[in-house]
């Protein structure tokens, strides 16, 4: 019997609300008897903690480093034998991870070579491949109005980033997504609506 957990990412641009259905979904999923591990990238390691000084600008760094931190940071997040996705889904518990390799090829892929980013993230394609990839579209526009009303921004965070972002997840689903199972779900201004179309694909991969 196959006793390993299954592995559900989400990802879109910034406000788009995944951390918001991320949670509302671990809580479904646990009402069903499914024991989840929910996680994020940049993680909470020390590799990701980096990142996240990075992005605000607190430490400096160039997009080419980032790209290369994103990449290591995801490996670690993928092997660490202690806390690692990997470990978690051999243990049987489904892990909902808050962004995955899509970001990198997203983000980090439209502001330095997009084939160089794919290939930094070969490893972790390899190692790792999601049993479902929950993308969330909402138009930048409204994304930065939510982003505004959180307060502190990274430097992602704007109005013509997030739109070049926002085009280059199609982009990169078209190119990287074959054979994956990406659903997209529109963000709806009630999350309750958005949550049961996530419902709809996550009860179809268990079969519910
Ligand atoms: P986000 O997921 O919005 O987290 P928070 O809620 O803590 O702000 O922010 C993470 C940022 O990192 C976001 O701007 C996207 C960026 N990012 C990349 O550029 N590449 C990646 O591979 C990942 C995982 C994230």
């Amino acid at each position: 019997m196959d006793t390993k957990g299954k592995f559900i990412v989400f990802e879109g641009t910034d406000g788009s609300g995944k951390s918001t259905q991320m949670k509302m979904l671990f809580k479904y999923l646990a009402g069903r008897g499914v024991s989840c591990f929910c996680t994020r990238e940049p993680t909470d390691s020390p590799f990701g903690a980096l990142l996240r000084s990075c992005l605000t600008g607190r430490v400096e760094a160039d997009e080419h480093t980032i790209a290369a931190m994103f990449a290591a940071d995801r490996l670690d997040h993928i092997n660490n034998g202690v806390n690692g996705i990997k470990k978690k889904l051999s243990e049987g518990e489904t892990v909902l991870c808050d962004r995955y390799y899509y970001s990198s090829l997203a983000y980090n892929g439209g502001f330095v070579s997009l084939d160089w980013v794919a290939e930094l993230n070969r490893p972790a394609m390899e190692a790792l491949r999601p049993d479902l990839v929950i993308y969330i579209d909402l138009p930048p526009e409204d994304g930065m109005k939510r982003v505004a009303r959180r307060g502190e921004t990274d430097r992602y965070e704007t109005i013509e980033k997030q739109k070049k972002i926002h085009d280059n997840y199609m982009e990169v689903f078209s190119r990287f997504g074959k054979g994956e199972n990406v659903v997209t779900v529109k963000s709806e201004n009630d999350k309750g609506f958005t949550q049961e179309h996530i419902r709809k694909a996550v009860d179809k991969l268990f079969g519910f």
